[in-house]
């Protein structure tokens, strides 16, 4: 695919990360010469401002019954889901009686929220290892990809919604187009569609490149989003930046012309032209620098490395198989990585091989170094594993620049 996903238009390539493995392909060492590769690039999209994947892996390849994110592994992202659902349920824009609902719910982590307060709910999920979890909590769950025929289906069978609601998902449907009409389709002439996703303005700004991989088809701003759901008639209504996955935007939209516009939405957009998200060169830029970043990132394990510290890595992040295969940090810099999700620990990152371990180990290892690639949770993980500072241990930290703290 060298057009736009969106207008259809070519793209202009702009990264180029080479074969990578699926984000969340972690393996075993008897499956590793069967491991599959694609070729990962970016593209820009001078209509549609549409930052996206060019090629990207079937939807079936990475979610399904043994899928590895599991949502509920942060304690900070369940109080996060807390404030979203009293944000939705203070928003207005529900009727008495509502009917929410969730794409993507994984594990349960926001719907869980709504059926805990009696409303009638969905969670559409298609990888069936996290959504039985949600379904041991009660959660009323469609365990399919939303698409359109999904919302005729939904429709038909629960009746139109109050709100369509997701969070890191729409950023995952390479079918954008058809996500849009079923949306559009499943809302009531009343209904909302609030989603958030990781936002490419700090993505830009930061240099977090790590948040390119398979599953994020696209980095989304808002005027990309206008511009794909003006399709279909509908427009946001409202803009809330947020801090989760080390910098999102949560979008409201409703069918045109149906609610007042809030002013975020002209500001947070005069904001992203003044960023250049607009703007061929400022994805460019953002290119020469991933590539200072990963000469940075790799100067300093190899001076590590020469100096006989001991590197381990922390949180086998999605995003860590992004700078993982294209910085080539195997075993050769970075011994083992500990991580809490059982479904990782004893088998190995995709394409890269690096073991991963338990982190209730993490402490007895004594390690020197320590990458934190769930840089996005470091407060929480910091916090956690105070004695590793206490001990002398440090983290090396790669966002928004490679330094040691
Ligand atoms: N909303 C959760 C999960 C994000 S991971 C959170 O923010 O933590 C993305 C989830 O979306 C996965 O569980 C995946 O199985 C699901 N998914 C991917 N494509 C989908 C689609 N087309 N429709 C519904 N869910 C989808
Ligand atoms: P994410 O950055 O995509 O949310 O992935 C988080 C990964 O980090 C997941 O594999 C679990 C791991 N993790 C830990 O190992 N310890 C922690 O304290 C937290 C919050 C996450």
């Amino acid at each position: 695919m060298n057009n736009c996903r969106v207008s259809g238009k070519p793209l202009n390539l702009i990264n180029d990360f080479g074969d990578q493995p699926l984000g969340n392909g972690f393996i075993e060492n008897k499956d590793i010469n069967k491991e599959y590769f694609y070729k990962m690039r970016t593209g820009f999209c001078e209509v549609s401002k549409m930052f996206q994947l060019i090629e990207q892996p079937e939807p079936e390849q990475m979610f399904h019954d043994n899928y590895a994110f599991f949502s509920s592994t942060s304690n900070y992202m369940k109080e996060h889901f807390k404030d979203f659902h009293s944000f939705v349920s203070n928003s207005g824009y529900l009727s008495e009686n509502p009917f929410v609902v969730e794409i993507g719910c994984n594990d349960g982590i926001l719907i869980k929220n709504f059926k805990d307060n009696n409303t009638s709910h969905l969670g559409i999920e298609p990888s069936s290892n996290v959504a039985r979890i949600a379904k041991e909590l009660g959660v009323n769950i469609l365990e399919k990809f939303f698409d359109v025929e999904c919302s005729n289906y939904v429709r038909k069978e629960y009746g139109s919604a109050d709100a369509i609601l997701a969070a890191n998902v729409i950023c995952h449907i390479p079918n954008i187009l058809e996500l849009a009409k079923g949306v559009k389709n499943l809302l009531k002439p009343s209904g909302v569609m609030i989603f958030e996703e990781p936002y490419l303005g700090d993505v830009i700004k930061k240099t977090s490149y790590d948040q390119i991989y398979d599953e994020h088809v696209f980095l989304f701003s808002a005027i990309s989003v206008q511009y794909l759901f003006n399709k279909v008639g509908m427009e946001l209504i409202d803009l809330i930046p947020q801090k989760t996955h080390g910098g999102s935007m949560r979008y409201v939209l409703a069918h045109k012309n149906y609610y007042e516009i809030k002013s975020s939405v002209n500001e947070i957009i005069n904001n992203e032209i003044e960023q250049g998200l607009d703007k061929l060169e400022t994805f460019q830029k953002f290119n020469q620098n991933v590539i200072d970043s990963k000469k940075q990132l790799l100067k300093l394990l190899e001076e590590l490395k020469l100096n006989g510290k001991k590197v381990v890595g922390y949180a086998a992040t999605s995003k860590s198989t992004t700078i993982l295969n294209y910085c080539g940090i195997s075993t050769n810099l970075i011994e083992h990585i500990y991580d809490t999700t059982p479904l990782k620990i004893g088998k190995l990152t995709p394409g890269t091989h690096i073991p991963l371990r338990d982190h209730r180990y993490f402490k007895d290892d004594m390690p020197e170094y320590a990458v934190l690639f769930a840089w996005n949770h470091a407060d929480e993980i910091i916090e956690k594993e105070q004695s590793f500072l206490n001990n002398g241990g440090k983290w090396i930290f790669f966002v928004p620049s490679v330094k040691i703290l």
